[in-house]
């Protein structure tokens, strides 16, 4: 049995990266299962040598450890190192590269999506390790301006001088909101109930946005989503994330295989 695996806290539980995974290798490796692990940012070190130990074929990386998992890992893609977030882990011989397929997989998403940001505004909401995959995205595709808003103002200054961008505290995030074409939240929050310090821009729900022709979340699996509301209530598209997570993942299943699957064995089991 070759078992591959997700890393992330204790909403690994949620994730649906199994169920994706899993139905691709019951069709074509069907002795491969893929498991997930929460662990603690305290042994996130000894998960890293638990790969080895157990030999696990290949792992994804989730929220939170991203950005910290580049410290352990024994080398990185071009990619994974000019962002500094890794979802992706690839043994090779007796060591582990780090590799990040979001970067594609919001590309993917963003030509499904037929969203042409080449001198497009765009605000991101985040500056996590979802968001430098994001950014790198949107900055690598020609957009205009892309405005980098989070909570904690300073991680937005150390991402944007990294990656490009521009800085924006969240209390200014109503001035640039008029003049954007897409706005992508990178952050956990999906609702009024989990948000702290973004009270501001979930106020502009209701505005009329003229510019906004699309918002992405990439969250899933939410009940009640806010930015689908503000999407509706200004007659834009919304795509949530989990075709990102289909695109994302078929690209990890090819660096971990050397196979190329159709992105529809991906979308299928998260029933899209
Ligand atoms: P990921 O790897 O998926 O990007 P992460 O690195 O934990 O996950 O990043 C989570 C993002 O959501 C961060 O931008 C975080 O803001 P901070 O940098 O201020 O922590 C944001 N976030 C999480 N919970 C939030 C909340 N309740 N209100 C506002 N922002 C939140």
């Amino acid at each position: 049995m070759r078992v591959y695996c997700v890393i992330g806290d204790n909403r690994v539980v949620n994730s649906q990266s199994p169920r994706m995974h899993n139905s691709v290798f019951a069709e074509r490796f069907p002795d491969s299962k893929y498991v997930t692990f929460s662990v603690d940012q305290r042994n996130l070190r000894q998960a890293v040598n638990g790969i080895k130990a157990f030999g696990i074929a290949g792992a994804n990386v989730t929220v939170p450890h991203k950005e910290a998992i580049v410290h352990f890992v024994d080398g990185l893609s071009s990619e994974a190192e000019t962002i500094g977030a890794v979802n992706t882990i690839v043994p090779d011989g007796d060591t582990l590269i780090g590799h990040n397929t979001d970067v594609g997989g919001f590309n993917d998403l963003l030509e499904f999506a037929n969203f042409c940001s080449e001198g497009s505004n765009i605000l991101i909401l985040g500056a996590g390790g979802a968001t430098r995959a994001v950014l790198s995205s949107l900055i690598g595709r020609g957009s205009y301006k892309v405005f980098v808003a989070n909570r904690t103002y300073e991680k937005c200054l150390v991402l944007t001088q990294k990656l490009g961008g521009i800085p924006i505290s969240l209390e200014h995030t109503s001035d640039v909101l008029h003049d954007v074409d897409l706005l992508v939240n990178t952050t956990n929050v999906s609702s009024f109930q989990e948000a702290s310090g973004m009270t501001g821009i979930m106020g502009i729900v209701t505005d009329r946005l003229r510019r906004l022709k699309l918002i992405i979340d990439i969250n899933y699996g939410r009940d009640t989503n806010i930015w689908s509301d503000m999407a509706a209530l200004n007659k834009a598209r919304f795509l949530d994330g989990l075709y990102m997570l289909a695109a994302q993942g078929r690209r990890s299943y090819e660096l971990w295989t050397g196979q190329t699957v159709p992105i529809d064995d991906y979308l299928r089991p998260l029933g899209l």
